[in-house]
């Protein structure tokens, strides 16, 4: 199986600063998976994930950023798309902390926005920002 937190040549989109910080949120989330293998308690996980918000509003900023700078025509729906993931996430930190979430259930999320969304919004985002 593979292992989604290494990452693949499949993830770049083909701008560097985004690559970047693509490359950054994976390092979080392997970060976070290590502390819980060693056992990090709710409090800790929290912290972890409550970098791991702050990192992605200001990945989703760069990114919104480029997308006004080039008139990017889906630039709402895909600010749309990061407020629900941002949303999200917020939900999942208070709840790791208040231990009414399961790790799996957000390790799975996490990888489902990688999946989806870098593969397919950002992509195609990535594809119009090279071409203008
Ligand atoms: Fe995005």
């Amino acid at each position: 199986m593979v292992d989604e937190l290494i990452w693949q040549s499949d993830y770049d989109v083909g701008i560097p600063d985004i690559d970047d910080q693509h490359r950054m949120f994976l390092r979080l989330v392997g970060k976070i998976r290590a502390e819980k293998g060693s056992g990090a308690d709710n409090e800790k996980m929290s912290l972890l994930l409550s970098e791991l918000l702050k990192y992605a509003e200001y990945h989703f900023c760069s990114e919104e950023n480029l997308m006004y700078g080039c008139n990017y025509p889906e630039r709402a729906e895909h600010s749309r798309i990061h407020e629900e993931i941002i949303a999200e996430l917020r939900n999942r930190v208070f709840a790791v902390k208040f231990d009414l979430d399961d790790y799996d259930s957000l390790e799975a999320f996490l990888f489902n926005w990688i999946v989806n969304h870098i593969l397919k919004d950002d992509k195609a985002f990535a594809a119009y920002f090279r071409n203008v």
